[in-house]
C-alpha cells in the first residue's frame, strides 16, 4: 500500500467547488511536487492532507491510517508549512520555536536540543534571540519551516515556501529540501513556480481548477506532450535570402522572421543547429546571439491548459 493514498478528494465552498476530484499516491521518500497556478486548489488540497479541513468527499490514508477518523495519530507523522506565516512577530526566533516544540510536547533538554538543531539547519542560529518582526521575509520562511520541523515528522508538506523572498534564501529552502529529502523524509512540495519543481521534485501533479490535468515522472510528462525545441538567433542583418535559406533545411518544423530575430521551431534542433548556422554564414551574416530552448513544465501546462502559469 502507498505511503500517501488519497482518493477522490473533493472540497465544495457553497457555490464553489475548490477540489473536484483527485486522487493520487504518494510512496515513502519521495519528494512530490504540486504545480499549478493561483486559485488552482493546492492550498486547499494541502489543507485537507494535514487535517486541518474536512473533506466534502473522498479519503485521504496516511501509513495506513485515514486522517479523517485518526488526524490526531497522523498529525504526529505531519509537518506542515503553511502559505501564511504563523510566527509571533514580538518574540524572538527561538521563542517561536519553544512555543511551536510545546505545541508537539516536547520539553526541557529534549526541546532545547531540538530548537537549536533546528535553527541551525535553517541557517540562523547567529540570529536566534533577535525578534521575528525585525526579520526579512525570507528569514521569516525559513523559521516558519523550523517550526514544522521541531518534531521530526516523517512527511513534510509544503505550500509555496518561497514566495516573495530573496534569492539567497531561496536557495536556502531549496537546498534544505533537497537534504530533508535525500536524508529519507517524504516531501509534498506546492508552488507556481516552475523551476523550482522542476528542481527538486521527480514526480509531479499538475493541478488547476480544483483538478489533476496530467501527473507523472518529470521527464515522462515532458514527453508525453508534443512540444518542439525552440531555437531562437539574433543575426547582424536579415535579407530575403535568410528565410528563402531556412525554409529548405532539414528538420524546420515553422520560423519566423521579425526585425533580425529568426525563431525556428523544430523536433530535431541539434541535428539542425549547425546547418542554420553554415548556412546564415555562408550569407555573411554574423550571429549576435543564440538560445536553444527545450520543453518544460510550462509548455506542458501551456499545452494542456492553453495558457500559461503565470499571469
Ligand atoms: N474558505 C474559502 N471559502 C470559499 N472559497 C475558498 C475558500 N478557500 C479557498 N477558496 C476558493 O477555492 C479555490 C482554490 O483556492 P486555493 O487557496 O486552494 O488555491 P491555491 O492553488 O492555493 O492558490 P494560491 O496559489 O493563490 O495560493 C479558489 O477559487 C478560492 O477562491
Ligand atoms: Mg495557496
Amino acid at each position: 500500500m502507498s505511503f500517501i493514498k488519497v482518493e477522490n478528494l473533493v472540497k465544495k465552498y457553497e457555490s464553489n467547488t475548490a477540489v473536484a476530484g483527485i486522487s493520487l499516491e504518494i510512496e515513502k521518500g519521495e519528494l512530490f511536487g504540486l504545480l499549478g497556478p493561483n486559485g488552482a486548489g493546492k492550498s486547499t488540497t494541502i489543507s485537507m492532507l494535514s487535517g486541518l479541513l474536512t473533506p466534502t468527499e473522498g479519503s485521504i490514508c496516511i501509513n495506513g491510517i485515514d486522517i479523517v477518523k485518526k488526524p490526531m495519530e497522523v498529525k504526529k507523522i505531519l509537518g506542515l508549512v503553511p502559505q501564511e506565516i504563523a510566527l509571533y512577530p514580538t518574540l524572538t526566533a527561538k521563542e517561536n520555536l519553544d512555543f511551536w516544540g510545546k505545541m508537539y510536547n516536547l520539553s526541557g533538554k529534549e526541546l532545547r536540543n531540538r530548537v537549536q538543531e533546528v535553527l541551525e539547519l535553517v541557517g540562523l542560529e547567529d540570529r536566534k534571540n533577535e525578534r521575528i518582526e525585525k526579520y526579512s521575509g525570507g528569514m521569516k520562511r525559513r523559521i516558519n519551516i523550523g517550526a514544522a520541523l521541531l518534531h521530526r515528522p516523517e512527511i513534510l508538506i509544503m505550500d509555496e515556501p518561497t514566495v516573495g523572498i530573496d534569492p539567497q534564501s531561496r536557495n536556502h529552502i531549496l537546498e534544505t529540501v533537497k537534504r530533508l529529502n535525500s536524508e529519507g523524509m517524504t516531501v509534498i512540495y506546492t508552488s507556481h513556480y516552475m523551476e523550482e519543481v522542476e528542481f527538486l521534485c521527480t514526480r509531479i501533479g499538475i493541478i488547476d481548477h480544483g483538478r489533476l490535468l496530467a501527473m507523472g515522472e518529470k521527464d515522462e510528462l515532458k514527453r508525453s506532450v508534443i512540444t518542439m525545441d525552440k531555437i531562437e538567433l539574433e543575426l547582424s542583418k536579415v535579407t530575403p535570402t535568410v528565410s528563402e535559406r531556412i525554409e529548405k533545411l532539414e528538420h524546420v518544423e515553422s520560423f519566423t522572421v521579425e526585425d533580425r530575430k529568426v525563431t525556428i521551431n523544430s523536433r530535431k534542433s541539434e541535428e539542425l543547429l549547425g546547418n542554420v548556422l553554415s548556412a546564415i554564414s555562408k550569407m555573411n551574416i554574423k550571429v549576435l546571439s543564440m538560445k536553444i530552448q527545450e520543453p518544460n513544465l510550462e509548455s506542458v501546462f501551456l499545452s494542456l491548459t492553453g495558457r500559461a502559469l503565470r499571469d
